[in-house]
């Protein structure tokens, strides 16, 4: 059996070469990211820059269609996220500028309006639409899921920022699933009752085919 002392040594041991927390997995980019995130950089190799995202002080790239400027710090960007569960973005919207439905699937959202008026609104699963006018200051919180959009309602850019309760919260803009993408006409017409002519006429306007 052990001696105390012996025993003692021992733990000392074990705990100063296994039992070091995980106090973080920041993103090691060099495998592709699974639903679990990415996996984790050698600690060793970790520095305070892994932790800083400096790429939020401007607007994103313009997008022709809607007026809107969007810049993310996602974990595919910002390493220093990967298994946090929490990111976030900026959107800028010219004035007239809209962001069309669209749902993140499994993250919440918080939305801040920094500059400007926005209109935000979502829609729930019995169909009952939740509709407000956003100033500066003003805080939103969408649920789960739920498809939402955001317009400037105002005369003026407005700046918005959104806080994702995850670090990869994807989307998906439905006005895009249906025609920027392959699915054919007659199907698009057969499941929303929307006639040929206008399918064909959004399919040419953002790109999609069939
Ligand atoms: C990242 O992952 C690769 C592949 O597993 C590994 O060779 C490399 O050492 C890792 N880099 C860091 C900084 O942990
Ligand atoms: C990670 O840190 C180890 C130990 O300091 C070093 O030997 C290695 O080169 C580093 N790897 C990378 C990818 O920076
Ligand atoms: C804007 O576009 C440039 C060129 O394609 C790209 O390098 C840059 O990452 C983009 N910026 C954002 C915020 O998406």
């Amino acid at each position: 059996m052990m001696t105390f002392p012996v025993l003692f040594v021992f733990c000392l041991i074990f705990s100063s070469s296994y039992a070091a927390v995980q106090d973080f997995c920041v993103a090691n980019y060099t495998a592709p990211q699974s639903p679990a995130g990415y996996f984790c950089k050698n600690p060793a190799n970790v520095t305070v820059d892994d932790f800083v995202y400096t790429g939020l002080e401007v607007a994103g790239n313009a997008s022709k269609i809607n007026k809107v400027r969007l810049n993310t710090a996602f974990v595919s960007q910002f390493p220093g996220l990967n298994g946090l569960g929490l990111s976030l973005a900026r959107a800028d919207l010219a004035v007239g500028g809209s962001i069309p439905l669209h749902t993140h699937h499994g993250a919440t959202e918080i939305i801040l309006v920094a500059e400007g008026t926005v209109v935000l609104g979502f829609i729930d699963s019995n169909n009952k639409v939740y509709l407000k006018t956003l100033n500066k200051g003003d805080i939103l919180v969408i649920p789960p899921g739920l498809l939402h959009f955001q317009v400037n309602g105002g005369n003026s850019p407005a700046l918005e920022f959104a806080f994702f309760s995850s670090a990869d919260p994807g989307v998906q803009i439905l006005e895009n699933s249906l025609f920027l993408s392959n699915l054919p006409t007659e199907l698009i017409a057969q499941t929303t009752f929307l006639d040929t002519a206008q399918i064909k006429k959004l399919k040419g306007f953002l790109g999609g085919t069939n």
